[in-house]
């Protein structure tokens, strides 16, 4: 990636820095900090996502052909069913086991109406790019980034907050083992999903292409903790079922920076 001229995707909207959760190369966190450090992982996907729509879609709109919007659409389309995804299973399994397990019952519900007010722009985003990729509407580039600039400031203000909320349950370590929660509502979420094939060819490879294991030296290099055989087999058999949207991805399937072709 070093010798691309075209602008990267660390912006327009700032990823959340490694140091915010104390996160360095090869140190492993516990507790709280550790969940935090994973929502931050995880908030840095969905940022390097948008960024990438954002940063595509005037010369997409203006150069590409009808198959590239379409594509492109169902790129950013995916994007915003990831968010969504995101935010139900906090909603329905992680906030209220946290919530369950440190007694104290609305801890998490700053965050609940956090979700709840970036929910319309998120549907406008939406339901736009439905349009777009149904062939409906023409694309327009001007009018998406409206609708993302829109909705992130608010969104991002939120996956920053979440990621306060989270660091602030430190003082629960001693009375739950809420990297264990964390843990195991994902486990549970990610096997029911995987049991559909729209999670597994749709949404699964957005996560591996908008990860960077380059990122601040390899901090995160070892996400997703998944053995090599699954990460291997995600690639060749998840990865390359819509290949077409996932050129416009920050990274490429081995969660590397790839070159946008529209940037
Ligand atoms: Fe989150
Ligand atoms: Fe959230």
């Amino acid at each position: 990636m070093a010798d691309t001229k075209k602008p990267w995707i660390e912006g327009p909207y700032e990823l959340i820095k490694p140091s915010k959760t104390g996160a360095t190369a090869g140190t492993k966190q516990t507790g709280a900090e550790a969940v935090a450090t994973e929502m931050v992982l995880i908030h840095n996907i969905l940022i390097r996502g948008i960024n990438a729509v954002h940063r595509q879609a005037i010369n997409v709109a203006t150069k590409g052909t009808d198959k590239d919007k379409k594509d492109f659409a169902n790129y950013g389309y995916q994007w915003s069913v990831t968010v969504h995804s995101h935010h139900s299973m906090e909603e329905t399994a992680i906030f209220p086991k946290i919530a369950e397990q440190t007694g104290v019952a609305n801890i998490m519900d700053t965050n609940l109406e956090e979700h709840t007010a970036f929910e319309a722009g998120l549907n406008e985003y939406q339901a736009y790019l439905t349009e777009v990729k149904e062939g409906r509407v023409e694309l327009d580039g001007e009018k998406l980034i409206k609708l993302i600039d829109n909705v992130m400031p608010i969104l991002h203000k939120h996956l920053v907050n979440e990621v306060d909320t989270l660091l602030s349950l430190k003082q629960y370590d001693d009375r739950c083992d809420l990297e264990k929660i964390f843990r195991d509502e994902v486990g549970k979420a990610l096997n029911m999903a995987m049991k559909d094939s729209g999670y597994r060819n749709n949404l699964l490879p957005l996560l591996f292409n908008s990860h960077d294991k380059s990122y601040e030296n390899g901090v995160w290099m070892d996400f997703p903790p998944m053995p090599w055989v699954a990460m291997l087999a995600i690639r060749w058999l998840f990865c390359r079922t819509h290949a077409d949207w996932w050129r416009f991805a920050p990274c490429d399937s081995t969660c590397y920076p790839q070159e946008l072709p529209f940037a």
